[in-house]
């Protein structure tokens, strides 16, 4: 028995080493944790239980029949974030240099079966050199395997995938489908092709990092949702966004203590809007003023920045906000801000996140760039996604909200259960100068001072349009409230909706504009 223990523990110990004490001090010197040491982090002390961490591969060809690592190259198991269920793998660089194996593969999709069984989100930590080129296809089929469970799981649980080193060719297509992409500046990236083979086919020279680094991804892509100076901060954020989801479809993210105060009155809110109408005010400040305290969570921050979006707590009650941005671009919604705010709505509306939207945009965006790059099927995108969403949802309209742009984002015709406005609102097909421009160009053609006459106009019609009260007046707006009481209610109409029924008619699945 005693042989018998020791073989176990040396197998143990084999097992946790990896690829070996060398390779994983070069992983150190390059600022990289190993995946053991990024599991640790990740999840409650000691809640660890790994599955799977003898398997090896199976492959005999190119000398590998003599070279074989206990785990195979990534770290699968269970554990605990914050006392919740989740299941994790983590690539192993050290191992063939975290590439993926028939039995790798196999691996993960095992967890993620058990995943998906048991109602509890996965996170997958990436840091690896693609396909195991030694196994050639098995190794594609391994990916496809991962790529299709991925599409069943998404809207069953949360995945959240973290890049932390490379994550090159097919290998990207598993974290692009799962819901959130994390990346570390400087020591992860992604693309479908490098750098060498961008310079052989478009002659275009671009260094790993600029072509797929964090930075680039971030801003330029959106294709991730958030970088971090490292991996410590990576996995400090992975824990703060469970902590607004809920483990699966079926349930309700977790309620933390909040005890309504005597007076929920926010009096800096009644200052941000300006008096001009063409000032720009940071949306955050509204936000910030209406949720709990320290609890946004922003998402995509450094992409698309004409609308933001993101995780808060209301009452205790997780919610996803979006708000138009009038410091960016004066908020308008153009191809990226609709993709960017249709995915996130379509986010919150499978895990049952209700939606708070804050409400400032003169429109699209004109131009031939927004355009022939598809801002019609991506503005449908945004109203889709808001359309098909059955969980509360509230609008607060602070300032503009116009033409189509005002149908688009939430508004009461789509199913908003309850609109707010503030007295600054402008609900009106355009602005009081364009408006004034079009339906009085004949008269303020035909006057002896055209410019007087159009100021005249444009005043006029800012009497009659530029307010809430004509929305008000058809319900399509609920209440017009003052800015500091816009907590207060957001508060109460989130408690009333929170046994909101509501059900889209019986289909295979929609066809959202893709
Ligand atoms: N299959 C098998 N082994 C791989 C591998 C792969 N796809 N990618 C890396 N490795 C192995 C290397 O042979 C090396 O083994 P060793 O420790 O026994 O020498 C180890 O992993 C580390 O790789 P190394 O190249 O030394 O690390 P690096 O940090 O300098 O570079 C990469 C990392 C990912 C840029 C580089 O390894 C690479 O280009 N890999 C191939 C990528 C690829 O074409 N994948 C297939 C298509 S998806």
């Amino acid at each position: 028995m005693k042989d018998k223990l020791q073989t176990l523990e040396e197998m143990n110990r084999l097992a946790e080493l990896g690829g070996g004490e060398k390779r994983i001090e070069a992983q150190h010197k390059k600022g990289k944790l190993t995946a053991r040491e990024r599991i640790e982090l990740l999840l409650d002390h000691n809640t660890f239980h790994e599955v799977g961490k003898f398997v090896r591969h199976r492959e005999v060809q190119f000398g590998l029949d003599k070279e074989h690592y206990l785990g195979d190259g990534v770290v699968t198991g269970y554990g605990k974030i914050s006392g919740r269920l989740v299941y994790v793998y983590s690539q192993d660089f050290t191992v063939f240099g975290g590439s993926l194996s028939e039995s790798h593969a196999e691996k993960i999709c095992k967890i993620m079966d058990m995943a998906m069984k048991n109602g509890a989100p996965i996170i997958g930590l990436n840091d690896s050199g693609g396909a195991r080129i030694q196994e050639g296809v098995k190794s594609l089929g391994g990916y496809a395997d991962i790529f299709y469970k991925n599409t069943q799981a998404s809207g069953v649980v949360p995945q959240i995938s973290c890049i932390m080193g490379p994550c090159a060719g097919g290998a990207v297509y598993s974290p692009a489908i799962t819901d959130f992409i994390m990346m570390v500046e400087n020591t992860s990236y992604m693309f479908v092709t490098g750098p060498n083979v961008v310079k052989t086919v478009t002659h275009e020279e671009v260094t790993s990092e600029e072509l797929g680094g964090a930075s680039a991804h971030s801003i330029k892509s959106g294709v991730t949702h958030f970088t971090a100076a490292n991996e410590a901060v990576a996995i400090q954020n992975i824990r703060t966004l469970l902590s607004y989801l809920p483990q699966n479809c079926e349930m309700d993210s977790p309620r933390y203590d909040y005890k309504t105060k005597e007076s929920e009155v926010r009096k800096q809110l009644a200052d941000i809007v300006p008096d001009n109408p063409n000032q720009p005010y940071d949306i955050r400040e509204v936000i910030l003023g209406c949720i709990d305290e320290d609890t946004f969570f922003e998402v995509h921050e450094a992409y698309a920045e004409n609308i933001v979006v993101g995780f808060a707590r209301m009452g205790g009650k997780s919610i996803g906000v979006v708000g138009n941005q009038p410091a960016v671009l004066a908020g308008v919604l153009d191809n990226d801000a609709s993709k960017k705010a249709a995915r996130f709505v379509r986010f919150c509306d499978a895990f049952n996140i209700p939606l708070l939207v804050f409400e400032d945009v003169p429109g699209f965006l004109p131009g031939t760039d927004q355009e022939w790059n598809g801002i019609i099927s991506n503005g449908a995108k945004l109203l889709y996604a808001f359309c098909e969403a059955t969980v509360p949802r509230i609008t607060v309209i602070t300032r503009k909200a116009y033409g189509g742009a005002y149908d688009v984002m939430n508004s009461k015709h789509i199913g908003a259960d309850l609109n707010y406005a503030w007295p600054t609102a402008e609900i009106a097909v355009m602005g009081a100068q364009g408006a004034a421009e079009i339906i009085f160009r004949k008269e303020i053609k035909a006057a002896d001072d055209p410019e007087a006459k159009l100021q005249e106009k444009i005043e006029e019609y800012t009497e009659e349009f530029a307010n809430p009260y004509r929305a008000a007046y058809r319900g399509y707006i609920d209440e017009v409230i003052k800015p500091e009481n816009t907590r207060e209610r957001l508060i109460a109409a989130f408690d009333m909706l929170r046994n909101k029924v509501d059900k889209i008619p019986r289909k295979k699945h929609g066809n959202i504009p893709l």
